[in-house]
């Protein structure tokens, strides 16, 4: 089942001489359960095409279909209430955990669940059902801070994972850890896609987190091409 599809979706910041046309003409679809990489050089548009994604850019020409509703037409959101979109049916990860200092691993994945009004023991189980899933249990109750690199990485993901998104967005996820960690962390986002059947989209540099991907693309000056 189709999660999201990208029409001609082109992105131009400034104007004049200041141009940039940071995407031009991108078309995808993407799948329930696909994990998909991002693959392209720094400035070929990957974090653009992502925050495009996300709904947090609007593209200057194209349009973005996501779970079977228009969200944004040729020029112009459709009027739908982007930012419960993306609270209830997106997950985000990034490159740094993100996740909020003063606030326990426990607390850190119950926050999205708070966002849409999900409280009381059922949210609770769930933390403790994400965090299991992570194998980070016994890490529950430390701040991020406590926390190495991949457990904190990990905590994010259980965070992203809060509120069963049926598109999960990751910009360089692996980008602050270690090759063995990194990997670690590559399987559980196919695990996760697989499982949930969530669409997973990965940007990355890294060429040797890719494997076992279902599909590759390659950015190159705002162009959009199949690897394989
Ligand atoms: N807010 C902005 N205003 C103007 N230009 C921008 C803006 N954001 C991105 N760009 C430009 O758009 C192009 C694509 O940038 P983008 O950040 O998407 O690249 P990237 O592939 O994510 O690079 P990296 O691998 O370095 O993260 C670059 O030329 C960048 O300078
Ligand atoms: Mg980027």
């Amino acid at each position: 089942m189709e999660v999201l599809r990208i029409e001609g979706l082109t992105k131009v910041f400034g104007s004049g001489r200041l141009e940039v046309r940071a995407l031009e003409d991108i078309n995808l679809s993407v799948a329930a359960g696909d994990l998909v990489a991002l693959l392209g050089p720094s400035g070929s548009g990957k974090t653009t095409l992502l925050l495009c994604t996300s709904l947090i850019l609007e593209p200057t020409l194209g349009k973005i279909v996501f779970d079977g509703e228009t969200i944004h037409q040729q020029n112009g959101w459709a009027g739908i209430d982007i930012r419960r979109i993306r609270r209830e049916k997106m997950g985000f990860i990034f490159q740094s955990h993100n996740l909020i200092p003063f606030l326990t691993a426990r607390q850190n994945v119950l926050f999205p669940l708070s966002l849409v009004d999900k409280k009381g023991e059922a949210a609770e189980a769930r933390v403790m059902e994400l965090l299991e899933y992570m194998e980070i249990t016994e890490r529950a109750d430390y701040l991020p801070a406590l926390l190495s690199g991949g457990e904190q990485q990990r905590v994010a993901i259980a965070r992203a994972l809060a509120n069963n998104p049926r598109l999960i967005l990751a910009d360089e996820p692996t980008a602050s850890l270690d090759t063995v960690r990194g990997k670690k962390v590559m399987e559980l986002l196919k695990k996760i896609a697989k499982e949930n059947q969530s669409a997973v989209i990965v940007v990355t540099h890294d060429v040797r987190m890719i494997e076992g991907f279902d599909y590759v693309y390659y950015l190159k000056d705002g162009h959009l091409n199949h690897e394989h």
